[in-house]
């Protein structure tokens, strides 16, 4: 078998001067409680959902994160009204929703700005909306989303990249998803609670942020039966309600400090959190040899146990293991004992952080998609530059375990998926902290002309 080493230099997008960076000293053991903050992806799904109702809806547990924001300007670009009202809570007001495009600019650069079209296709009859930016993970297309309304009775036309639906009256369908996709899942089942009559999604995605957003429906008034399973059942009902609801906690960011912590043989408290959420994560840090106690209802606590060993690790959907989480256990098996496998099988192009961790001195090469992680010894610190959101806490995680000091460029990728990372760090012992480099004042009058 002959095996393509991976270059070591960073096929990622270089940085400026003057671009913020984390500075991170490794080697420094964890400890104490961190608060896990809303999931994110269920809020971005949440927001959407807020459309499907003429009267407004409380959103709490929200997340401070940039999708997040970007997601209100989409928001607001569609007449809706979406104000904050305390710590993580929002209230979403879209009695004044419109067929108003959002700017491209915007869409381009949020993928879950497309979870818009189901439900104002179901509320106003039409819907348009520019196609999602391709992104650095994958080639990320939306058929399945396209053919699920189509299903539903919706006209779909896409031209000069917009996507434009129409339908006087959505009817509820049988539709069969090729693939569980999230996305997918949540688009139709938006669309079908306005719908006339049954909808049956068959193969849907069964993740806990497609369970949260059909709860969040049903708190609107919504009949939804099966969501959280393969098949989910939707009758759909003339109108839906005004509703306060709270976003489950980030099983993405908790199985992120786990990493963070089996890696630097650290005792960590993390809450709330729920565990079914957190299964394979779970097993296969267990498997490694972390002792993990489950403490109760919404409590995970973690504390270092023999020498870490290596296991391989497959993407999968739902209750698989999440390709959310495999550039961090990436991170965390490069100092496992032995050497572990990684087969990413969600999307096609995830793997963009071997280079950077190698540059740390991980031994990883890729072949086929699969990537082979010797363990070493150890890491030590480099200048590096994450590639995309969950790349950058696989950074973060190599970071705390490196000899020396690391450098992680490229925070806007960060930004876009933890709440406060580095501050929740630090508070456990983590020597990590925000750079923010001046910026000389000639370059901030060239910037300004
Ligand atoms: C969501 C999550 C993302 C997570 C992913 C998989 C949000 C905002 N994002 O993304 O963090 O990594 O689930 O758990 O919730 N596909 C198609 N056609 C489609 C739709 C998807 O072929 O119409 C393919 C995708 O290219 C990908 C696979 O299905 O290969 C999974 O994608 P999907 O489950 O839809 O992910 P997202 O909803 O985009």
């Amino acid at each position: 078998m002959t095996i393509t080493p991976v270059p070591s230099q960073p096929t990622v997008e270089p940085t400026s001067p003057e671009e913020p960076y984390l500075k991170l000293e490794g080697g420094y053991p964890l400890r104490g409680e961190v608060p896990i903050s809303g999931a994110k992806n269920s809020a971005l799904a949440i927001m959407a959902g807020a459309l499907l109702t003429m009267d407004g809806c409380r959103i709490s547990n929200v997340p401070d994160l940039a999708d997040i924001r970007m997601m209100s300007e989409i928001l607001d670009a569609v007449g809706v009204r979406v104000t904050p009202v305390g710590p993580n809570t929002l209230d979403i007001d879209a009695r004044f929703l419109s067929v108003h495009r959002a700017p491209y600019e915007l869409v381009n650069r949020l993928r879950a700005s497309f979870f818009i079209l189901g439900p104002i296709l179901a509320r106003l009859g039409m819907a348009r909306i520019h196609l999602p930016g391709g992104c650095a993970i994958g080639a990320r297309p939306v058929d399945l989303h396209v053919r699920g309304l189509a299903a539903l009775g919706a006209e779909v036309h896409i031209e000069h990249g917009v996507v434009e639906a129409r339908a006087r009256k959505l009817r509820g369908a049988r539709i069969y998803l090729d693939y569980p996709s999230v996305g997918a899942t949540e688009t139709i089942m938006m669309a079908a609670t306005l719908a006339e009559g049954e909808t049956v999604i068959e193969n849907a995605a069964q993740e806990p942020e497609v369970a949260d957003l059909a709860n969040f429906c049903r708190s609107m008034g919504a009949c939804i039966r099966g969501a959280g399973t393969k098949t989910i059942v939707i009758c759909g009902v003339p109108r839906l309600h005004s509703t306060e609801y709270q976003v489950i906690p980030d099983r993405v960011e908790a199985g992120t400090l786990l990493a963070a912590a089996a890696i630097t043989r650290s005792i960590l408290s993390l809450s709330p959190v729920i565990p079914d959420h957190m299964g394979a994560v779970i097993a296969k840090l267990r498997e490694m040899g972390a002792l993990i106690d489950i403490v109760g209802p919404n409590r995970i606590e973690i504390r270092p146990g023999g020498t870490l060993r290596a296991v391989d690790i497959e993407t999968q959907p739902f209750p698989g293991f999440p390709t959310d989480m495999q550039a961090q256990f990436m991170a965390m098996l490069t100092l496992c004992e032995g050497t572990s496998i990684i087969s990413e099988t969600v999307f096609e192009n995830r793997l963009m952080h071997v280079p950077e961790l190698n540059r740390l001195g991980a031994d990883i090469r890729v072949r086929s998609g699969h990537a082979i992680v010797r363990g070493v010894l150890r890491l030590s610190g480099a200048p590096v530059v994450a590639s995309d959101l969950r790349a950058s806490a696989a950074l973060v995680i190599a970071g705390l375990a490196s000899h020396g000091t690391t450098r992680i460029a490229g925070l806007h990728h960060l930004d876009r998926g933890y709440e406060s990372l580095e501050v929740k760090l630090q508070q456990v012992g983590a020597r990590i902290e925000r750079v923010v480099p001046n910026v000389p004042t000639g370059s901030l009058v060239a910037q300004s002309l």
